[in-house]
């Protein structure tokens, strides 16, 4: 049977929000959204005993959840390394940005400078060039965020949890956050 335009229209129509809702609202579709992604870095082929960044995001987020972090500050780690390719901090901080601080916003955007810290290929002038940000007010936890869960999150022997272990904190922290009061709305 040949299908007409109008099918496909129909298919493809932005549900209403009592059908939004029924689907399980913004949380459920942020954790679908995060899991597909997880799906597609998994599909990576890499050499043996290298980590795909969808493992390398779970295991940072593991790390930053057993330190005690803010849910959204693990919910971001959950997004932070999944779009490369692209320009990989602005893009997964550009889809954070209505939910989460202006602290985890500026981590998120500037971790790909601040972990160039911890090549130690790289020149002095490399490694350095997060200096550029010395007098921000979030320099030492961005600092904090890639010494103690970016940079070794990079293990294959670590005892790094799955994603659906994450599953009730993401969609619990999308599906209240954005219409919290102090959600963001503004630059940043
Ligand atoms: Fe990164
Ligand atoms: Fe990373």
């Amino acid at each position: 049977m040949i299908r007409s335009l109008e099918d496909y229209t129909e298919e493809l129509r932005a549900p209403d929000e009592a059908e939004f809702e029924a689907r399980g609202g913004l949380g459920r579709y942020y954790f679908d959204f995060l899991e597909a992604m997880h799906a597609f870095n998994r599909a990576q082929k890499l050499p043996t005993g290298l980590l795909t960044n969808d493992e390398h995001c779970l295991q940072a987020a593991t790390r930053a959840e057993r330190a005690g972090e803010p849910a959204e500050l693990v919910a971001a780690t959950l997004f932070h390394d999944l779009f490369d390719g692209w320009n990989h901090d602005a893009f997964a901080a550009e889809l954070l940005r209505p939910f989460v601080s202006e602290e985890t916003l500026w981590i998120v955007q500037h971790h790909g400078t601040f972990q160039k810290f911890h090549k130690p290929d790289l020149t002095d002038e490399q490694r350095n060039e997060r200096e550029r940000y010395r007098n921000s007010p979030h320099f030492d936890r961005c600092a904090e965020f890639c010494a103690s869960y970016d940079a070794p999150s990079f293990d294959a022997d670590y005892d790094t949890l799955p994603l659906e272990h994450f599953r009730p904190l993401v969609e619990a922290f999308f599906a209240g956050s954005y219409f919290a009061e102090n959600a963001r709305t503004g630059t940043g």
